[in-house]
């Protein structure tokens, strides 16, 4: 939109970074800083309008947008054009993707590059590579307290290691995606050092108090992230004489995108990634940005503020790089994440879906569908240009986030609902075989969450261990069943490394004073390389595992009904333990397919009368693309064998 006020400060300020910088050629970062320069003028009017240097943050702004556009490769420009060519790319079928640690999965960078054909091999083309900025040791939550946003850290190598894996990526046409920890710093940064040392301006940058009279009110109605081992969100620093908002753990010092600055070096080490030749950016934490008394200072408005203006910002400058929003929240409050009232993404293209990986989990537990078919019957739907990143486990543990009122209708009651899932999955409920873990108690409220890999969740851990054949079966379809389920669901699914060949819990983490208290290390192991090479040999639980996966992914990228176009229809029938939904292409006008997943440990029928109402089964012989086999349909239904699932043509 043109709007004089808006246009004639951008005139001023090209102006004057016109006589500073050298000339070149920017066409087309004036084009798109034109069509956006409007949006982004207002979000950040809207949340720093107010204050006297706003002008001059303006300006650092476009500098810093101009900046980062000067020294974007002209290979990632040409990607960008590409892109926005084909500005859907991204929901098509054809993406598969895993989420690794560089040292758990290789020991390094330089050691990922042998392992990239371990990848291809499987089908994945889109690699998240967890964080591997600079972090203290022992103190980096897993990577997620960075001291320096631009120096990757000499436990995993060297930018020249890294440059060789992404070229290597490109060339096999995979995708890299990559965190930048947005909410807050490692107390090592150096904005936390000058901060401490008494340096207003970075103090600022912060949240920090003389005293615990406005910490205490924060808390009266903030929530605890990991109320066993960090409890509180304010740490005392005895250095700087002052409390800090620390969130998370009591070194992850929360920033403060109340100051324009704050947002303006976010946005450039954003940039620097994107330059740097990530295509996604995971953002992790979003829902934590704007903190405000007297609210959970989660989802707040701002926080979807300061997102639209990263968005704005980046289409600007690197427009081919998408956002995967980390916003582990409530289902309608994720759905946000996407921006609202739009056909396109205006925060970010993707989001978890956090919902569906939980409401899984619970349909394994109860071995019924019901609050699976009403959880994700109320996820809103979400916005034709953005995608969901479904998953069934991650580096995190699981938290039982369906809401409340779902759960009722689902017949049962909240908290002793939840309390079942936890004993279920910890092992402690009459029949489960699970071996999770609990992880982050809350002694006040009840709640609890879920660590665990995700084979030791589906029972092979303790099936290996008891040498029962049947439980192992039983607990490969359980691992099959879910990614059954999110390989076809709609959306770019995640694997977790290790998954594909059954990876169980594993203990070593307690023997490291740093990690011992946080049991998500329990799923964050070291790839056993020697048990991936089982893979090969028929009979083996990898073998079964891995050719299954492998197999499901070949099918998905050959499916266009797969491509994600909200191109869902959830299906209801008559039977608790079936999961049923249909997925079809408007575009292609391709075949639909029906997916029909089994959660109960016994055999269940499909009753075929209301389906072939629907168009379905007009024919005896029906296909499943999983299995290639094809079903006879002689009776009233179809069976569905235990813990399993079809990919119907039907
Ligand atoms: C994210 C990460 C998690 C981390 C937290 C704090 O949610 O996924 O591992 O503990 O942020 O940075
Ligand atoms: C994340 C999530 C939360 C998770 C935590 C630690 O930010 O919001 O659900 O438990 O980090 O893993």
């Amino acid at each position: 939109m043109y709007e004089q006020i808006s246009h004639s400060l951008l005139n001023d300020i090209l102006v004057e970074l016109r006589q500073k910088s050298k000339p070149q050629n920017l066409q087309l970062f004036y084009t798109r800083l034109g069509a956006n320069f409007y949006a982004i003028y207002s979000l950040f009017n809207t949340l720093y309008g107010n204050r006297p240097d706003f002008k001059e943050q303006m300006r650092n702004l476009v500098e810093t947008l101009m900046r980062q556009y000067a020294t974007r490769p002209s290979h990632l420009k040409k990607t960008d054009l590409e892109r926005e060519k084909d500005h859907n790319w991204f929901l098509s079928q054809k993406w598969v993707g895993m989420a690794l640690y560089c040292d758990g999965y290789a020991d390094n960078l330089q050691g990922m590059l042998p392992r990239l054909s371990y990848l291809q091999e499987l089908g994945v083309n889109l690699v998240h590579i967890m964080p591997i900025c600079d972090c203290p040791e022992g103190k980096s939550d897993g990577g997620y307290a960075v001291r320096d946003y631009c120096k990757i850290d000499s436990r995993f190598g060297t930018f020249k290691d890294f440059d060789k894996l992404v070229d290597s990526m490109k060339k096999r046409d995979m995708l890299l995606v990559l965190d930048v920890v947005v909410n807050h710093t490692s107390d090592q940064h150096e904005w936390a050092e000058k901060a401490r040392e008494g340096d207003k301006t970075y103090q600022d940058y912060y949240f920090t108090f003389d005293d615990r009279s406005i910490p205490d009110i924060y808390e009266e109605s903030m929530p605890e992230v990991f109320p066993e081992t960090a409890p509180g969100n304010f740490t005392w620093d005895e250095k700087m004489g002052k409390w800090v908002m620390t969130v998370f753990n009591h070194y992850q010092w929360d920033l403060n995108y109340q100051n324009p600055s704050v947002l303006i070096e976010m946005l450039d080490i954003l940039l620097f990634w994107a330059n740097r030749g990530a295509d996604i950016l995971r953002l992790d934490a979003v829902a934590f940005l704007w903190k405000k008394i007297g609210s959970s200072c989660q989802n707040e408005r701002e926080a979807h503020l300061i997102l639209q203006l990263m968005k704005d910002c980046c289409q600007v400058t690197a427009p081919g790089v998408l956002f995967i929003a980390e916003a582990i929240v409530s289902p309608t409050e994720i759905i946000k994440y996407f921006g609202e009232d739009a056909i396109n993404a205006k925060e970010c293209e993707i989001a978890y879906n956090a919902t569906y990986m939980a409401l899984l989990w619970d349909a394994v537990a109860t071995k019924k569908a019901i609050l699976l078919n009403i959880g994700i019957q109320n996820i809103p739907q979400k916005l034709e240009r953005a995608t969901w990143l479904n998953y069934a486990r991650s580096h995190d543990d699981i938290g039982l986030g369906f809401s409340d009122s779902d759960i009722v209708s689902a017949g049962y009651e909240p908290l002793s609902h939840r309390r079942f899932l936890v004993d279920y999955f910890t092992g402690n409920f009459e029949g489960s075989l699970a071996a999770g873990l609990a992880f982050g108690r809350n002694l006040e409220t009840g709640d609890a969450r879920i660590s665990g890999s995700l084979a030791s969740l589906a029972g092979l851990k303790h099936a290996l261990e008891n040498n029962d054949v049947n439980a192992t079966n039983m607990a490969i379809k359980i691992i099959l069943l879910l990614h059954g389920m999110i390989l076809s669901f709609g959306g770019i699914p995640m694997l977790y490394y290790g998954d594909a060949i059954g990876t169980l819990n594993d203990d070593s983490y307690l023997n490291d004073e740093s990690k011992s208290t946080d049991n998500r290390w329990a799923h964050r192991p070291k790839m056993d390389w020697n048990r991936a090479m089982l893979r090969t040999q028929p009979g083996t639980v990898e073998y079964s595992i891995f050719c299954a996966v492998k197999k499901m992914i070949a099918v998905r990228k050959e499916v266009p009904a797969f491509a994600d176009r909200n191109n869902r229809e959830l299906l209801n029938v008559d039977n608790p333990h079936l999961f049923v939904f249909s997925r079809f292409d408007q575009i292609n006008n391709s075949p639909r397919v029906l997916v029909v997943g089994n959660f109960d440990d016994e055999p269940q029928p499909l009753k075929l009368s209301p389906l072939q109402h629907m168009g379905f089964f007009q024919h005896e012989l029906i296909k499943d693309l999983v299995s290639g086999e094809t079903l006879h349909v002689t009776d009233e239904s179809l069976i569905c064998p235990a813990r399993s699932f079809y990919w119907l043509q039907a």
